[in-house]
């Protein structure tokens, strides 16, 4: 099982912590250390779960979440690529916190190929915690990624019993095990060690990456607003060197009038400005304004994947307003 013959048919698993390699050292206590076991203890535990896939593991990082970003970013790229590429390789599984797990998720679904099953996976609670999540999250990672169907979805997130496209995870809540919510899209899936459902056909069959990855991407800053938000947060901002700015805005993208003036003033000196919304669900659609103003809706994407999307443009060469808003139009 863990560490199979490379040479046959198997999943890699990619670990990197987060809480499903957490322990706190009580099944009770609420404080614990994420990113404490090891993938081969880990892969070990499955044995008695009667798991027969052929695993083979390797730890890239045993670290929460919220310290991952390009460096470790760019050893998943490279390393999903590579497996992705191998013919005795089904799949890949990447063991994430879950607090950043909806950019890693994104990141890897506009820039690796749709062709095989990609699945992150995280736990809500430690491994030796109560009721703890990570092993059942893990074998049902096993069923999908294991799933000649699960292709042809880009990257999936799987967390209590759901199955999430990439494109529509977030994160939506600070502690329940049901943490994830997907927006325009539910679920796209349902399961459990013992069954899958798929809600539907794949949608990016023979898809290949959409975008070039570069662990070096141009600095985009999220500016979240706020009543009474003063317009010199837009400058603060510019004079960091930002190269885009994702507003996360009031309802429908929206923010006090000095601070849309700075946008616009902004776009004037060549940044790209990008309008999402500080809600949770719901569109953001381009309203006449963005027209004179040179603005970008984000249509589906919340501020942190809207924030990634930006990044893979401006490194891909888009930097104009109006094509890169046909890509935000196509997610
Ligand atoms: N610090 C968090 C992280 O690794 C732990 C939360 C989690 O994994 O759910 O993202």
């Amino acid at each position: 099982m863990n560490n199979a013959d490379i040479r046959s048919p198997h999943i890699k698993v990619f670990a990197t912590g987060g809480t499903i390699a957490g322990v706190a050292g009580s099944a009770t206590r609420r404080d614990y250390r994420p990113g404490q076991i090891g993938i081969d203890d880990f892969l070990g535990e499955l044995a008695a779960m009667g798991i027969e896939t052929a695993l083979i593991g390797s730890q890239f990082a045993n670290i929460g979440s919220e310290d991952i970003g390009p460096a470790l970013w760019a050893q998943l790229h490279q390393a999903t690529t590579d497996a992705l590429a191998d013919d005795a390789c089904r799949g890949v599984i990447i063991t994430h916190g879950t607090d950043t797990a909806e950019e890693t998720a994104f990141l890897l679904d506009q820039t690796v190929s749709a062709d095989k099953p990609v699945v992150i996976v995280g736990a809500m609670r430690p491994a030796d915690a109560v009721g703890s999540d990570g092993l059942r999250n893990f074998a049902n990672a096993v069923r999908v990624a294991d799933d000649p169907d699960a292709a042809g979805r880009g990257v999936l997130l799987v967390m209590s019993d759901r199955i999430f496209a990439a494109r529509d995870a977030r994160k939506a809540h600070t502690e329940m095990t049901d943490a994830f919510k997907g927006f325009p899209r539910g679920p796209v899936g349902h399961v459990t060690p013992t069954s899958l459902e798929w809600f539907g056909p794949a949608w990016r069959a023979g898809e290949g990456a959409r975008y070039r990855f570069f662990e070096d991407m141009p600095k985009v800053s999220i500016l979240y607003a706020y009543a009474g938000m003063p317009a010199d947060n837009v400058a603060d901002a510019l004079d960091g060197g930002t190269a885009g700015i994702v507003l996360a805005g009031f309802g429908h993208g929206n923010a006090p009038r000095g601070i849309r003036d700075a946008l616009a003033d902004a776009v004037k000196q060549g940044v790209l400005v990008v309008r999402s919304s500080r809600v949770d669900e719901g569109l953001v659609d381009r309203e006449p304004e963005d027209d004179d103003a040179g603005f970008i809706a984000a249509r589906a994407l919340g501020p942190a994947r809207a924030r990634i999307l930006l990044q893979l443009l401006l490194a891909n060469g888009i930097t104009d307003p109006a094509r890169a808003q046909e890509e935000f139009s196509r997610r």
